[in-house]
Order: C-alpha cells, then structure tokens, then sequence
C-alpha cells in the first residue's frame, strides 16, 4: 500500500508548484505517494478564522490556538499513522529518519507559524518533531515540504533509477564524489583524465578517495 500524507498549514498554496514539479510531481502521478495539503483555518470556530493568539504569561508574538489543530489532527488521522510536528526545537532531521517516514503507510505533518503551537498540541497529538535545521524560518510549511521530498526518494518508483540512491551523499556516511559532463574541455578546465579512461576500478578508486577527501574537509564528524 502506498503511503498517504496529510500536510495542516496555514499557508497550504506555498505547497502548490512544490507539488507539482519535477521527480515528485511525476513520483505523486504515478501514485507512488498522495500528498493531501489541508488548510487549518477550515478548522477554526468563529467568523473571522482565528488561529493564533496571545500567548499566556505574556512576550512577543501569538501562538496557534489548539482548537484548530485539535479538530484538524482529529479528522485526518487513522489507528497507527505518525503525527509529526516541525519544529526548529526538534531532533535533527536525516537521510535514516527520511528512509523511515518512506515505509510508514500514513504521515501527518504539522506546520506552525507566529511563535509557534500551543504546548497542549504537543503533549496530546504529536509523536514525533523534526528540525531541518539550526535556523528558523517564518513558517513550517517549506520544513513540511523538505521533509516530504526527502521521504519520497525512499519510495521504490519514485526515483527512475534506484541506483541513484546507492551512491549518494548520507546513504554510506560519506559525502558524494564530483559529477562532469560534455565537454570534456570547457573554458581551459579538464574533466579528470581517469573519467575519460573507461578504467572502471580506477573510476571506482578516484571517486571513493575524493568522496573521502570531501568528508574530512566538510563534514569529519560523520567518519566518526
Ligand atoms: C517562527 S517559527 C517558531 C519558532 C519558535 N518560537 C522557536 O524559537 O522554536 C514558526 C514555525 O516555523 C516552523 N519552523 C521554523 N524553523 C523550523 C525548522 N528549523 N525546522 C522545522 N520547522 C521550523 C515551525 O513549524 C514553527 O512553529
């Protein structure tokens, strides 16, 4: 059974050409995945769709109220599904966790705006919060959106070649080796004379020790 999600956002027209394009517009055609995006102020009670508020105990800025996301999660949700906040306080997103998400059969992303979702919200619905980043963004909507397509390379289909998988950055704790193309020669810069060789061990050898060679220099903690 393919896997369904359901993305709850104040802002669900951002998702719009995301969805549509490329890979996983096509990935979504195919039916490989449904992405189902839900406007939260549907859920909100009174005339003028009011989904924030001033939080308690005062400070800046307004908080998403839990009626909303209460009735929304309520609604979307089935037995075993992942309900998922972002967040930039939660755990660190990565390749393994978007591997994970893929083989789930129904997903609800949760997107906050302002200064962020009333703690109750958490407490009750959520099972687990992810954080793309040590940053903040204005809104969790392009976190959702982040999330989805990084899932949605894991889904057999999706991706023409799944080869394409094996050799990438993350999946083997190292970062990828450099891509060329035609030309061969273009503005006094050379593609690596081994490319050319059709020597596949010594393609294999000079990729591996590059691939190395960009871990130590970007990222040592993951030959840890
Ligand atoms: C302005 S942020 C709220 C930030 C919150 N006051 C804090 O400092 O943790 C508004 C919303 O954007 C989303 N967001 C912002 N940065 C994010 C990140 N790095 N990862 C995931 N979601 C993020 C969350 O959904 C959050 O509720």
């Amino acid at each position: 059974m393919s896997l369904t999600i359901d993305v709850l956002t104040l802002f669900p027209r951002m998702l719009d050409g995301f969805l549509a394009e490329s890979i996983l517009g096509k990935g979504i055609a195919a039916g490989h995945l449904a992405v189902k995006v839900h406007d939260l102020r549907n859920w909100a009670v009174d005339k003028h769709r009011t989904a924030d508020d001033r939080p308690f105990g005062g400070g800046a800025g307004m908080v998403m109220k839990p009626e909303p996301v209460f009735s929304a999660i309520e609604q979307v949700q089935t037995p075993g599904c992942r309900r998922i906040y972002l967040t930039p306080d939660g755990t660190p997103f990565t390749s393994a966790i978007a591997r994970e998400l893929s083989q789930q059969q129904h997903l609800v992303l949760l997107s906050g705006h302002y200064e962020g979702i009333d703690q109750r919200i958490r407490d009750r619905l959520i099972d687990q919060e992810l954080s793309i980043g040590d940053y903040v963004l204005t809104n969790g909507t392009l976190a959702a959106a982040v999330v989805i397509d990084a899932l949605a390379r894991f889904i057999p289909g999706v991706l023409g070649e799944e080869k394409s998988l094996t050799h990438e950055s993350f999946t083997s704790k190292l970062l990828d080796f450099p891509q060329y193309t035609r030309p061969a020669e273009f503005r006094g810069m050379s593609v690596p004379e081994v490319l050319l060789s059709g020597n596949h061990a010594e393609i294999e050898k000079w990729r591996y020790a590059r691939q190395l060679e960009k871990t130590r220099q970007v990222r040592p903690d993951l030959l840890k």
